[in-house]
């Protein structure tokens, strides 16, 4: 018995300065960055979230807690890799992750190869399963204001493991 699932996933960060910009774990050259209590990688955040969604295993917050000081500063590709561990183990594979960023600036499509390669790697997947898009807000609202960056992320999972 195969079975598909599908999860969503957005995040939102407010944008300070003397932070760094990370997305999909790397550092984008930026005069400000986000902030959170982890390293505030918003696409990652917004992935591992469409995962925990897919499979119905609750949320982000509800496995790494902002309020616990392990996670303080966190790189989040640990959060994505973690979930990935998690849902392989219910017998779930990742089908294709789809993403968008939505942030004023600066330009991101320089950094995309380099962004689906390392989430790639983090889920133990091929390139052609990931993909990263980016949107400006057209000037409009908080992120057009450039006070926040958000990311939105849909996944497909396949389920072939028996159900017990
Ligand atoms: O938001 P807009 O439709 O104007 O974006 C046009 C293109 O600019 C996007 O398709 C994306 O490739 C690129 N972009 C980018 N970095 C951003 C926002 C958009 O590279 N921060
Ligand atoms: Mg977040």
């Amino acid at each position: 018995m195969s079975e598909y699932r599908t999860g969503l996933g957005w995040d939102n960060h407010r944008i300070a300065p003397d932070r760094p910009l990370i997305l999909g774990g790397i550092r984008i050259p930026s005069e400000f960055g986000l902030e959170g209590h982890s390293d505030a990688d918003v696409l990652s955040h917004a992935i591992t979230d469409a995962l925990l969604g897919a499979s119905a295993l609750g949320d982000i917050g509800m496995h790494f807690p902002d309020t616990d000081p392990q996670w303080k500063g966190a790189d989040s590709l640990q959060f994505l890799r973690h979930v990935c561990a998690l849902i392989a183990e219910r017998g779930y594979r990742i089908v294709n992750v789809d993403s968008t960023v939505i942030l004023e600036k600066p330009k991101l499509k320089e950094y995309r190869i380099e962004i689906r390669q390392h989430l790639a790697t983090t889920m133990a997947i091929e390139l052609d399963r990931v993909s990263v898009k980016f949107k400006t807000a057209e000037k409009v609202g908080p992120v057009g204001e450039g006070l926040s960056a958000e990311a939105q992320a849909i996944v497909t999972l396949l389920k072939t493991a028996p159900r017990v």
